[in-house]
């Protein structure tokens, strides 16, 4: 199906600014589930799949749909996918290998370790707001906690957080004017094609992450950048390139994603005061399901691509070796067929086996524990600190087809 004009354009980073256009997600999913894709700006064009049992499917058989070709929408040539290339954009056994090398510190056992510290982090969130009771709720909470907790699990400086947390944002801001002065569809990025998000910001990154490298070198610590730097049992380590390159990865990754959520669930508490009265008084299994329903609501990355690498047929479609597919996460979260009432948030939802992490294949998220963990702690948080959370202007979006989030939310808090 091309996009006809009655439609939105799906691939448009203006689409997003106002909202996520569910109802054309609905319609793909009803008449056209795997459906040929036009895109603005010259691309070649894709397959989106919006049903959740495609994207499973496309998730669970990496032999026949690859990432190793790129991860984005957009299309990058063979030099610039090899010199952008993370653990994202690998197929096994190279994915294996670097993901058993950087695993440890994001298993379930050890992130249940970070509770306390980022309790007290939390809470620190909270009291630094002092006595204020309207503030751009982004900016002064949903922003800090994930930035403090990089900073302690990398063992980084108080006072570099704020400037790497900018630079995070301006690589994955790449889309929108107010995080970055490279605006990879407004401005000509063609000299920067070969770094991460195709911005010279990368370079500021790498920069101060070999400097953190050879800090640790020297001296050892007990961090997780000192623990990337020796080798695993195996007598196995990393080298230089792709221990930046993991940096990157995750100032980049854990940063806006949990910012954005996080940000989501105050506008659900906002939307619904009636929520964030039980969460009070909810114990942890009530607040970890009522997290994963704003993860689900929410889907803050909305899409990932892979590449066909073997001719298939899917849903009578033929999809081609070398024809791009984008797994639109943010519709599979909402397929009928899979969600009960998808439409309404349902704080005690159900089972809830969402893709907002991706799918359990080799690519989900390596943070989604501890995301998950700075989630429930933070509303916990704010439900302690707060007898109710109201709007106190109008919320601003991010321009993107990649990240759906809100940038700016006023909000009013009355403190208990
Ligand atoms: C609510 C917060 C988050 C969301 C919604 C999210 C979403 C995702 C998704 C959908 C993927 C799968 C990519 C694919 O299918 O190719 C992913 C991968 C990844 N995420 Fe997250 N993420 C979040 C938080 C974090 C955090 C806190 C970290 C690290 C500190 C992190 C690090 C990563 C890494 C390293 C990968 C690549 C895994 C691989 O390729 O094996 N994420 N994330």
């Amino acid at each position: 199906m091309a996009n006809d004009s009655h439609l939105i354009d799906i691939t448009s980073h203006d689409t997003y600014v106002e909202r996520v256009p569910h109802e054309v997600f609905a319609r793909m999913r009803a008449e056209s589930p795997v459906a040929w894709t036009e895109e603005a700006d010259g691309g070649r064009g894709f397959w989106s799949l919006t049903k959740y049992e495609d994207v499973l499917f496309a998730s669970r058989h990496a032999e026949l749909f690859s990432s190793r070709f790129g991860i984005r929408m957009e299309d990058m040539d063979a030099e610039e996918t090899e010199a952008r290339r993370t653990m994202m954009e690998m197929d096994s056994p190279e994915h294996t290998r670097l993901r058993r090398l950087v695993s440890r510190p994001f298993t379930p056992r050890v992130v249940a370790d970070y509770e306390e510290v980022v309790r007290n982090l939390a809470r620190e969130v909270i009291a630094n707001l002092g006595a204020r009771t309207e503030f751009d709720f982004v900016q002064h909470v949903a922003r800090e906690l994930p930035m403090k907790m990089l900073g302690r699990l990398l063992g980084l400086p108080d006072n570099d957080l704020d400037w790497l947390v900018s630079r995070g944002d301006a690589l994955i801001g790449n889309t929108d004017p107010d995080f970055t002065d490279y605006v990879v569809d407004q401005t000509d990025t063609s000299d920067y094609r070969l770094l991460p998000f195709r911005s010279p910001v990368a370079l500021e990154l790498f920069e101060y992450a070999q400097i953190a490298l050879e800090e640790r070198r020297m001296v050892p610590t007990s961090d997780v950048l000192t623990a990337l730097i020796e080798p695993n049992r195996e007598g196995d380590s990393l080298d230089d390139m792709t221990l930046k390159n993991f940096f990157t990865l995750m100032v980049a990754a854990g940063n806006d994603t949990t910012r954005y959520t996080t940000t989501a669930g105050a506008q659900i508490f906002i939307e619904r005061p009636e929520i964030f009265a039980a969460l009070a008084t909810m114990d942890d299994a009530q607040r970890k399901t009522l997290v994963d329903e704003v993860l689900r609501w929410s889907t803050t990355t909305m899409h990932f691509r892979r590449t066909v690498v073997e001719e298939t047929e899917l849903r009578g479609q033929t999809l081609r070796k070398g024809d791009k597919v984008v797994l639109w996460y943010v519709s599979a979260n909402f397929d009928e067929e899979q969600f009960d009432r998808p439409n309404e948030f349902l704080a005690e939802r159900t089972p809830n086996d969402h893709v907002a992490f991706g799918l359990h294949s080799a690519h989900l998220c390596l943070g989604a524990h501890l995301a998950r963990l700075e989630l429930r702690v933070m509303f916990e948080e704010m439900a302690k600190a707060w007898s109710s959370i109201e709007s106190a202007g109008p919320a601003e979006r991010f321009r993107s087809n990649f990240i759906s989030g809100t940038k700016r939310l006023p909000v009013h808090v009355t403190w208990r």
